[in-house]
């Protein structure tokens, strides 16, 4: 007989045998799968056939889920990744190398221009950021020196631009770039990216998809072989998915389309009162007439989504004033969840941009955005409206005052 801790190791290792399919995605977490024979895992290692050998490589709680995103994107292949960034970087790798260029909205996410301009600038990668509601100019920019990669996002953070992914698509494919895009404020449910002629979409699973704040994850997803690239880039550079988190982010696409529908009623009916409130200057909000880019919001997007912004005319006293008096949203860096979160971009997510980027990016000082959570509307209706009263008692009823952030 064996001794005490062979038989211990053994019996603590041997997983139950389940005929019956669980309706939930199990957790493996597991790093090793042992396969019977060598050659067996020579095969499996090397993905000459099916099955896992050592979790970075492949994990079939990860693999689910990169399944999961790429039925609902409508692509052939997807991938799950252990953050938005990591996402956005793998899908990057996979597409450049040293010398290639990249064309770039200019209201994209802080750290992924941060990414473009510090680690792909000093691997060789050169990036022009463009305006991508100015279709012109984005043709000239991509006339201009040949690109690798058009990279979008559906919805910007934090101005609320929506990218005209069809028009752009058919503008970078001509130019023979591949046409890359951030749907992390879309979701597959509000927009799908590939089916407007994109090449590769890429999530922060973290925010909506996921939905609760609980979970760092992200996703890749597109033709069978880009996410063979991309699945490449990850085993080189370790940005896996721990299973438990790929779990959690399963749970929450089963409720996408139902918490995606509350995010955007509630946020459409805050967005047209806030409208009509004293020291608002702007609300910007793609599923209102008078958004500037409403008309592609209205062609491309189901809905307008759980994201708003708003300028108070106050300035940024205001905006500190406003924010600083609510009660229930999250005063945090995130977006996306069950919670209401109310951040300043200035200060927060777009941290890395200087003054004259913030302003080209449309970025004003009193810059509020607001992702509306999951609570009751009257509730979060009449905390507005006390944040609303206490920025105009800061900058005094009748103008701007002074203050920097
Ligand atoms: C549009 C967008 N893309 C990517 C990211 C990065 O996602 P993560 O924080 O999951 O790495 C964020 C994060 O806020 C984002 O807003």
């Amino acid at each position: 007989m064996d001794g005490f801790s062979t038989r211990a190791i053994r019996a603590a290792s041997r997983s139950p045998r389940v005929d019956q399919r669980p309706t939930s995605v199990p957790i493996y977490q597991a790093v090793t799968f042992s396969s019977e024979t060598t050659d067996e895992l020579a095969d499996v290692t090397n993905r000459r056939l099916p099955g896992y050998s050592y979790s970075r490589i492949a994990n079939p709680t990860a693999e689910a889920l990169g399944s999961a995103i790429a039925e609902l994107e409508g692509a052939e292949a997807g991938f799950a990744a252990a953050s938005g960034m990591a996402a956005v970087h793998l899908a990057l790798l996979a597409l450049v190398r040293a010398g290639d260029r990249i064309v770039c909205t200019r209201a994209v996410y802080g750290t992924t221009r941060a990414l473009l301009t510090g680690t792909l600038a000093r691997l060789g990668v050169t990036t022009d950021f463009i305006d991508p509601t100015n279709l012109r100019a984005v043709e000239a920019a991509l006339a201009g020196a040949p690109a690798r990669v058009l990279y979008l996002e559906t919805i910007s953070n934090p101005t609320l631009v929506v990218a005209d992914v069809a028009a752009l698509a058919e503008i970078g494919h001509r130019h023979g770039a591949a046409v890359v895009v951030d749907n992390t404020f879309a979701t597959p449910y509000l927009c799908r990216p590939l089916e407007l002629g994109a090449d590769l979409v890429v999530e922060s699973a973290t925010k909506y998809i996921a939905g609760h704040s609980d979970v760092l994850a992200g996703a890749v997803a597109g033709r069978e072989a880009a996410i063979d690239a991309v699945r490449e880039a990850q085993v080189q550079t370790g940005a896996t998915i721990a299973p438990f988190s790929a779990f959690l982010v399963l749970r929450g696409i089963a409720t996408l389309a139902v918490r995606m529908d509350r995010h955007s009623a509630t946020a459409a009916a805050l967005a047209a009162w806030l409208t009509t409130e004293r020291g608002v200057a702007r609300v910007l909000y793609p599923g209102l007439p008078s958004h500037p880019d409403h008309a592609v919001a209205a062609r491309q997007l189901a809905s307008g989504g759980g994201m708003l912004a708003v300028e108070l005319s106050g300035g940024a006293t205001a905006g500190r004033a406003f924010i600083d008096a609510l009660r229930i949203p999250e005063r945090t860096a995130s977006l996306g969840s069950i919670h209401t979160i109310v951040v300043h971009p200035p200060s927060t997510t777009h941290r890395q941009l200087d003054p004259a980027q913030l302003l080209e990016a449309g970025i004003a000082p009193g810059l509020v955005r607001i992702s509306v959570g999951l609570e009751d509307l009257e509730d979060l209706r009449s905390d507005f409206a006390r944040g609303l009263a206490a920025a105009r008692a800061a900058v005094g009823e009748d103008g701007p005052a002074p203050g920097g952030w």
